[in-house]
């Protein structure tokens, strides 16, 4: 056990302690430049460079804690938010832990439609949003709840259809089920206590919010530099939206210049295509650590 206990000084995070979030979670917190031990068995740790603890809990238990303000953040995926509906603030959606809650039906079975679930028994760990889900869609099914292994109950009898998270989709084929509808998508999302905002820990939430944006924006973006004539420098500042004032520096070889700037992920290669085919040379790509905004 860490010498020093939790301290009232320190801002509390919440994560998961071991499932789909735990590693991408433990990546962002190290991205975010946090400094901490972390190992299996772990309750919590203090991390040496920053006035936090991480906690590790059941993902289940996450948005509760942050209710009761147990600890002032969390990491929890949306599925679990809108179950529970806690009430916490949503501060960050974190782009990863993307997972689907959805009906599925065994694959021979002649359920086509979710209206053929009318009277029908459905299994699922997600007893709130399967509830609302069949009333908004005007069917009555029977919902029973399960906590783990929701998959193998129609196999096992115990129901005709689940409502159960999907993200691979590789526990419903190994299962033969087949995906009758979507209910809705999740990610992971950092979440606080309401008070946390308002006292005077809010200075550190801020703190910490800053530095996982830095991380996702960087994520988003890639810095790329180009040799080009420069007489295109116009038609590049087209091409790419972000290049008001790119970094422009002279070549050696005269009426040529060297081009800094960075790219959106999402638009990545059609934009360097657009370069390439505008004139600019010698293009040379690289992942950006943080952007502080
Ligand atoms: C969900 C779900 C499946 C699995 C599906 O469990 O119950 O078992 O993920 O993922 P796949 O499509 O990639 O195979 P989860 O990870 O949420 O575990 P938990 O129910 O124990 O919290
Ligand atoms: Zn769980």
């Amino acid at each position: 056990m860490d010498k020093k206990k939790l301290s009232s000084k320190n801002l509390k995070l919440a994560i998961q302690k071991e499932g789909r979030l735990t590693e991408e979670t433990l990546e962002l917190l190290r991205k975010a430049g946090l400094e901490f031990e972390s190992y299996k068995q772990k309750l919590f740790s203090l991390c040496r460079n920053f006035p936090l603890e991480i906690l590790y809990v059941r993902d289940d238990d996450i948005s509760g804690y942050v209710e009761k303000g147990i600890v002032d953040l969390g990491i929890v995926g949306q599925n679990i938010l809108n179950e529970k509906q806690p009430k916490v603030r949503k501060l960050l959606n974190l782009r990863y832990g993307f997972c689907s809650l959805v009906v599925a039906v065994p694959k021979e079975s002649d359920i086509s439609t979710i209206k053929n679930l009318n009277g029908k028994t459905i299994s699922t760990s997600y007893p709130q949003s399967a509830k609302r889900f069949f009333k908004e869609n005007g069917i009555s099914a029977d919902i029973v709840k399960i906590s783990g292994s929701v998959e193998i109950t129609p196999a096992l009898g115990i129901a005709e259809a689940i409502v159960d998270l999907t993200s691979s989709g590789s526990t419903m084929a190994l299962n033969d089920l087949r995906v009758l509808t979507g209910i809705y998508d999740s990610e992971a999302i950092l979440v606080a206590n309401e008070k946390a905002l308002t006292n005077g820990r809010k200075l550190l939430v801020d703190k910490l919010l800053t530095r996982f944006k830095g991380v996702l924006a960087a994520r988003s973006y890639k810095y790329v530099m180009m040799n080009a004539p420069e007489n295109i420098l116009g038609r590049l500042k087209e091409i790419v939206p972000g290049l008001k004032s790119p970094t422009v520096s002279p070549l050696v070889q005269k009426g040529w210049i060297s081009i800094q700037t960075v790219i959106k992920e999402e638009i990545f290669w059609e934009t360097v295509e657009k370069l390439k085919k505008a004139g600019a040379q010698g293009i040379i790509v690289l992942p950006i650590e943080k952007i502080i905004i």
